[in-house]
């Protein structure tokens, strides 16, 4: 038995980690661990709560739906909010499941058997046949509005037809088909973009552009699983029925259903779908178990969560064994290097894998990997596949063990490793090619210099022809110099060379800031970029600066400020940076437009946290700023107040609360600038803002 203290500890632990995780899963559609693992966590913290309810804290992540909301949609309330279900693994939890309801309903209990569509959860609402909105889940309660994109999509009906009701709303999934999937990731091969790791992530990211013509060209599918409309019940007696209707209706709706009445014949539809499911164009991670009648779904009701009558079976993560064929060390725009694995291609959860990370080389010593190694490699449905172990007996006499190099693999120059750090170093940042390419990558890329028309491909396309060797070799760029250049990759035909002429000029009135965080100064993202710039006027101000100075930034440390200073000591860096300047990019703060309001917070700073209900993340900070006040990103003794919006993490409440940083929240914040309204339209915002890993 734990200890009262252990179990704080634990508890506090358990619900920062899911919280990232969530993050990582809802927004940045990146998930670093699987979803067993993280209902087994999930599983532990619900467990400990129910032991230790004087910890429960009504933000732990066991209390909420989950999820969050993405950026640029309008962001609108659900009618019915969007409930998630609670996961089973076993065929104990499928009896438990089974035997708790049987206690709380009278009569025979039907149970209508689903796939488990690994895609997005979508509302659709129909008014008198007409499709008027689709809703992304959001965070169960308010969602991105995504008509426009889901009237691409063959699968989602527009026009009803049949005896409809006149109001009501069909829930579904959108999911990318493997075949849309395998050819969108061919194209971003051929365009040098990065990968989607899975269809999941293809989907998400595909709902979210702005552009619905690409949407269309993407091809994604839907299928519904679900109705609701008041009064429901009145017109169907089962939810099976319902669904019969809505196939009329024009749905999409799934063939492969079947009514089970006992553990066995569930468990019988469970096992042939676990094997079946690698024949399916598109992927599911499990199957659905709903209670059939509407009565009894109603005797049995809803948890805060998730419904009574429902429950998924999730299927297990798949692991299959391959064959480790050569290692790559990938060497990015800040030298750091990568072992990356090249596997004999095998399928598994429906993509074929071809690589896995090996993160550093205390990962490889870990598993003592040898080359021809037969390693088993697991990928939950959508997680980047990674090695979880090596099957000893199957290695060959004489494999060479995988030795970490210690020299750059593409310049040749001796590789160093700072104290203490795992990772290796390529110190020839100014001509090792993949560090020149990568940061004139970062350069354009969309929230620093923002020069769409310029790829990962013509970049290295225009290295490689030594037309650029630096990013202020770009604004040399003319468009006769472009035009008609050419490879099997790439061409630069007239309307490209003048779209990029055009993109390069329009960036030379992106602000300051992202000037700063365009430059690639090592530590420095975008966040602090605005930092700096928001207390030096100017570049020159900013070289000048001394790292004692730069470092009393709130919230720049020693780190980054020697960064800084590395950084703007380095004549060829200074040699760029004048470079630039004669360009004619912004190397100065322009002058902030006089904010009308009354500066009622000047001199305070605040720090965000969470999600609010008047403002996006964004939002709120411009209030902040066009009331007087300064926004940080980090807690510490300089933060006047901690912003804190619903889901703020337990660690930064714990941070405020040990430093005596007043936590307040949306209502209170609202008092202060005196009870205005929120100005801001709401709209979400992608917090997609980190770098991410690019292999896949
Ligand atoms: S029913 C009230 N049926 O799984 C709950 N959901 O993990 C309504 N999903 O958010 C959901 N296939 O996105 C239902 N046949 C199916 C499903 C399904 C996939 C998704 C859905 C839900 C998630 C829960």
């Amino acid at each position: 038995m734990m200890t009262k203290e252990e179990a704080r500890e634990r508890i506090a632990a358990l619900s920062s980690a899911l919280e990232q995780h969530n993050y990582n899963y809802y927004i940045l559609a990146k998930p670093t661990i699987s979803d067993y693992e993280f209902d087994m966590m999930l599983e532990e913290l619900a467990r400990l709560e129910r032991e230790f309810p004087e910890f429960l804290s009504p933000s732990s992540p066991t209390q909420r739906v989950g999820g969050d909301i993405t950026k640029e949609f309008k962001s609108v309330k659900h009618r019915y909010p969007m409930l998630s279900l609670s996961n089973s693994y076993s065929k104990e939890d499928i009896e438990d499941f089974i035997n708790r309801i049987k206690k709380s309903v009278d009569g025979e209990v039907e149970f209508c058997c689903e796939l488990k569509f690994d895609g997005l959860s979508i509302s659709l609402q129909y008014e008198n046949g007409i499709l008027t909105r689709a809703v992304t889940r959001g965070d169960g309660v308010q969602g991105d509005d995504v008509t426009t994109n889901v009237k691409t999509i063959r699968t989602v009906p527009l026009k009803l037809h049949g005896d409809y009701p006149p109001f009501f709303e069909m829930r579904g999934e959108i999911v990318m088909p493997f075949e849309s999937f395998d050819k969108l990731n061919e194209q971003r091969i051929e365009a040098g973009d990065d990968l989607f790791a899975n269809p999941r992530n293809a989907a998400a990211g595909t709902l979210k552009l702005q552009d619905s013509k690409e949407v269309a060209r993407r091809r994604l599918d839907n299928y519904c699983y679900y109705m609701m409309m008041d009064d429901l019940e009145e017109r169907y007696q089962t939810h099976y029925e319902s669904l019969q209707a809505a196939r009329q209706w024009g749905f999409n709706i799934s063939n492969y259903m079947a009514l089970c009445k006992s553990v066995e014949e569930i468990f019988d539809f469970i096992n042939y779908w676990d094997v079946k499911r690698h024949e399916l164009p598109f992927a599911i991670d499990g199957i659905v178990l709903k209670v059939n009648n509407y009565e009894q779904q109603q005797t049995l009701g809803f948890t805060a969560k998730s419904p009574k009558w429902a429950i998924a079976y999730k299927f297990k993560a798949e692991e299959v064994e391959t064959e480790l064929q050569s290692v790559d060390f990938q060497v990015g725009r800040h030298g750091t290097i990568t072992p990356v694995a090249n596997l004999s291609p095998v399928l598994l959860a429906g993509t074929t894998v071809k690589r896995a990370t090996l993160n550093n080389e205390d990962f490889i010593r870990q598993f003592d990997l040898h080359y021809g190694d037969t390693v088993t490699v697991v990928k939950g449905g959508e997680i980047i596949p990674k090695i979880i172990g090596v099957n000893f007996d199957k290695r060959q006499q004489g494999a060479e063990p995988v030795v970490f190099t210690k020299v750059c693999p593409v310049c040749g120059t001796e590789l160093i490793q700072n104290e203490g750090e795992a990772a290796w170093y390529c110190p020839n940042s100014q001509s090792c090619p993949p560090q020149v390419k990568g940061r004139i990558e970062h350069f354009i890329s969309r929230k620093a210099m923002n020069i769409e028309s310029l790829g990962e491909g013509k970049i290295e396309f225009l290295y490689d022809a030594g037309l650029i060797k630096n990013v202020a070799d770009l604004y040399d760029l003319t468009y006769d110099k472009l035009f008609g250049l050419s490879n099997d990759k790439v061409s630069f035909k007239e309307k490209t060379a003048q779209n990029i002429i055009d993109a390069l000029e329009k960036s030379k009135s992106v602000p300051f800031e992202r000037v700063l965080f365009a430059l690639g100064i090592r530590n420095v993202g975008e966040v602090t970029a605005k930092t700096i710039v928001a207390e030096y006027h100017d570049i020159d101000a900013i070289m000048k600066a001394s790292v004692e100075e730069l470092s009393a930034i709130n919230t720049v440390g020693e780190v980054i400020a020697i960064s800084v200073k590395a950084f703007f000591e380095n004549p060829v860096n200074l040699s760029i940076v004048e470079r630039l300047r004669a360009a004619g990019l912004q190397f100065a703060k322009a002058e902030a437009p006089a904010s009308d309001k009354p500066q009622l917070l000047a001199g305070k700073t605040f720090v965000v946290s969470g999600v609010f209900t008047n403002y996006s993340r964004d939002g709120i900070k411009q209030a902040i700023e066009s009331y007087g006040g300064k926004n940080a990103s980090s807690i510490s003794s300089k933060t006047d107040y901690v912003l804190a919006g619903d889901k703020m993490g337990p660690e930064k409440r714990k941070k405020a609360e040990s430093l005596g940083v007043p936590i307040i929240s949306e209502a209170d914040f609202e008092k202060m600038i005196g009870g205005e309204d929120a100005t801001q339209e709401k709209t979400s915002e992608t917090k997609a803002e980190n770098e991410q890993l690019s292999l896949f």
